[in-house]
């Protein structure tokens, strides 16, 4: 901290990601927050979402602030660096960038993969764009890569609840019929891992997460006072797990072929949380996602409508721990306004 861009929790040092998540504690308390009155929140939204934008909106109105919000009906961004913009895309993310930073303190901007080309689109080529051209800080509101809301709002919830630091922490991969993104995956993980759980990485053969993301992980699990495995072993994973988190994610071996990643993923329907699975946790396990989530594909009615689910608090911890980023990051950077920007003679000619 101070906290120029929240694009990876994990990067954010372990005394700020705790003190982060006691204040959002203390907001959900109905501690009032911080008044931010004349600046500005800008959400831009390149994909749905429904969580995201409403709990950024209701922590805009907490604080005072104005709020920008463009969902939808928005230029299609050109991140690349001198091409010729003949095809679809209208606008270069140098120019959008630097446009919304003129009107807002702080910017959220959230942008999946197109599943085009793997090595450049793992870069998080527009949601960098916008922390390198902005001006001002950038949130992460969920990229190919990393979701640091939802994973701040897991840690809000963990803490919560007062779970303890070496429980065993369950990531399970569930089946669902779409190969869907890994942000979260990587972000859950490393969350669990920097707050010094013990961490099981659980999923079908083929379905490894970025060795990059796994070995960070592991690093920080040790750091933390953790561990650290990696298994496809469903019965010895779910032996003695005080939290099992479900979430699904596509081959990123396949990740620009959906028909041979969908081949693979068919035979995997069993990957699913039932209560006989559910069962074999320990007896006040909590079952957490980041929802959305389809019912009796990724975890069973009995499961997710069970006293042992967490979703909705998972859910509601959004707003407090968004409440929390924003009031740090706003006060950090000063009153600004917004930024006209005073030309110089030679720019005025
Ligand atoms: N968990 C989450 O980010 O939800 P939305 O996609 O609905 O915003």
């Amino acid at each position: 901290m101070p906290m120029n861009h929240f694009y990876d929790l994990s990067e954010v040092d372990f005394d700020s990601v705790a003190r982060l998540s006691a204040r959002a504690l203390e907001l959900r308390r109905r501690v009032k927050p911080r008044r931010f009155e004349g600046r500005a929140l800008g959400l831009l939204f390149m994909d749905p979402s429904l969580r995201t934008q409403s709990s950024f909106q209701r922590a805009a109105a907490l604080l005072g602030l104005d709020l920008v919000h463009l969902a939808g009906n928005v230029w299609n961004l050109e991140t690349e660096l001198g091409v010729k913009m003949n095809q679809d895309k209208a606008e270069h993310v140098k120019e959008a960038a630097r446009v919304l930073g003129r009107y807002v303190d702080v910017l959220g901007v959230r942008s999946f993969a197109k599943s085009k080309d793997r090595e450049k689109e793992l870069q998080d080529p527009l949601v960098r764009g916008f922390m390198q051209y902005a001006g001002v800080p950038v949130i992460n509101l969920e990229s190919v890569r990393f979701h640091p809301c939802q994973a701040l709002a897991d840690r809000v919830t963990l803490d919560q609840i007062h779970m303890s630091k070496r429980a065993k922490f369950v990531l399970t991969w569930a089946y669902h019929p779409k190969p869907l993104p890994v942000a979260v995956p990587n972000s859950t993980l490393l969350m669990a891992a920097q707050r010094g759980m013990d961490v099981v990485l659980l999923h079908p053969e083929g379905y490894d997460l970025e060795p990059e993301i796994v070995n960070r992980a592991r690093e920080l699990a040790k750091q933390a006072g953790g561990s650290f495995e990696v298994t496809h072993d469903r019965e010895a994973a779910i032996r003695g797990a005080s939290a099992v988190y479900a979430k699904s994610w596509g081959c990123l071996a396949h990740f620009c072929d959906p028909a041979t990643e969908a081949t693979l993923r068919a035979p995997l329907e069993h990957w699913q949380v039932t209560s006989e699975w559910f069962g074999k946790a320990r007896a006040d396990a909590v079952f957490m996602h980041c929802l959305p989530v389809r019912r009796n594909v990724v975890v069973s009615d009995a499961v997710i409508d069970s006293r042992n689910s967490i979703i909705i608090e998972q859910a509601e911890n959004r707003l407090w721990a968004q409440t929390a980023v924003l009031e740090e990051m706003l006060s950090a950077h000063g009153d600004h306004g917004v930024r006209t920007h005073v030309m110089s003679e030679e720019e005025s000619r």
